[in-house]
């Protein structure tokens, strides 16, 4: 495990502080669990022990070259064993993280195919996660598409300290919602949408939110709620579209961007968003390094 030269600028999260590693991981299982999407955990107990909600790590297949650059996938959850025997609480250190994925382009068609026991090349946790979401006695987190990936480990520390956490989720069609009982054994309350009906709300994520939390459109709400905070991670239109959601009900938002990136720790700039600054105007952030995440009415989105 090598410390990677630092060429990051200060993130905003103090517990981010530590350098991020290159670990050579094992694969220790890798299944299907939805169509076109795949989980996969890896011994990279430096990962595992550090990262914190919303980060995430560059993966490569060893000895490949194709693609040459390594590509970003969230932190999903992590374990203390290899097989999960070892009940969360317990003082044992994390050792292996999960990552979920949709197989999309070259990487991820070609790491579908790596069986347990090849290796791969980790560099993480990198990144601010969501840090700056402020505790609240509700959080709401919306997810389109594979969005859900960032949001896990976020829900499960809120609904552990107390919290109330509604996750709400938006896919193309029932097939896509991988192990979503993940998020209902995290304790929290989760409702969805499909595009095609085939479960819950028929439409979009925001179909469902209006659903779910009517009040700004004036209607009885289907569940007496009222979230205080929006986390959010999908699409950008998606997120844009959550974001003018929160704004128009007065609830803060924070949106984890899922920006093409190259390097992951600050160097090439291949990874930029344009983020208002307090001037008035914009300037483009590195989102591998400044975030993913920012506040939702900070992006400019088109
Ligand atoms: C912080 C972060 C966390 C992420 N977490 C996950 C995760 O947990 N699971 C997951 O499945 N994916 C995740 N992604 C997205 C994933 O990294 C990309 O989809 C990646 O490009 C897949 O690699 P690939 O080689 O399979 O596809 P590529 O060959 O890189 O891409 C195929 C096509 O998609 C386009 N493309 C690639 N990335 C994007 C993008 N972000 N937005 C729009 N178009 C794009 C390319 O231009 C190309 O045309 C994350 C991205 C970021 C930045
Ligand atoms: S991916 Fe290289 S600077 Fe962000």
């Amino acid at each position: 495990m090598t410390p990677v030269a630092s060429a990051q600028s200060p993130t905003p999260c103090a517990a981010t502080a530590a350098a991020p590693c290159v670990e050579a991981s094992r694969v220790v299982a890798h299944r299907q669990i939805a169509a076109g999407i795949f989980r996969i955990r890896l011994e990279c107990p430096a990962i595992a022990r550090q990262a914190v909600p919303g980060q995430f790590a560059m993966l490569r297949i060893d000895g490949r070259v194709d693609p040459l650059l390594a590509r970003p996938l969230a932190v999903y959850d992590t374990f203390a064993a290899a097989d999960d025997t070892i009940p969360r609480g317990l003082p044992a250190e994390r050792r292996y993280a999960d990552f979920v994925y949709a197989v999309h382009g070259r990487f991820t068609t070609a790491l579908q195919e790596i069986p347990p026991g090849a290796l791969l090349s980790l560099c993480g946790p990198l990144g601010n996660g969501f840090l700056d979401v402020p505790r609240v006695p509700h959080l709401l987190l919306v997810a389109g598409g594979i969005g859900q990936t960032a949001l896990l480990s976020l829900g499960r520390e809120r609904a552990a300290a107390g919290d109330r956490v509604t996750f709400c989720w938006g896919a193309g069609r029932s097939e896509a919602l991988g192990d979503i009982d993940d998020f209902r054994h995290a304790g929290m309350d989760v409702h969805v949408a499909t595009l095609d009906g085939s479960a819950g709300v028929r439409g979009t994520v925001i179909d469902l939110l209006e659903s779910r939390f009517p009040s700004a459109t004036g209607g009885e709400p289907e569940i007496p709620v009222n979230p205080l905070h929006v986390a959010c991670c999908g699409p950008d239109r998606m997120m844009a579209a959550v974001g003018t959601w929160a704004s128009a009900r007065g609830l803060g938002c924070h949106v984890s961007l899922e920006a093409p990136m190259a390097c992951g720790i600050g160097i090439c700039f291949t990874c930029v968003a344009r983020v208002r600054d307090a001037a008035g105007g914009w300037d483009y952030r590195r989102t591998c390094v400044e975030g993913p995440v920012f506040k939702a009415t900070d992006i400019v989105w088109d």
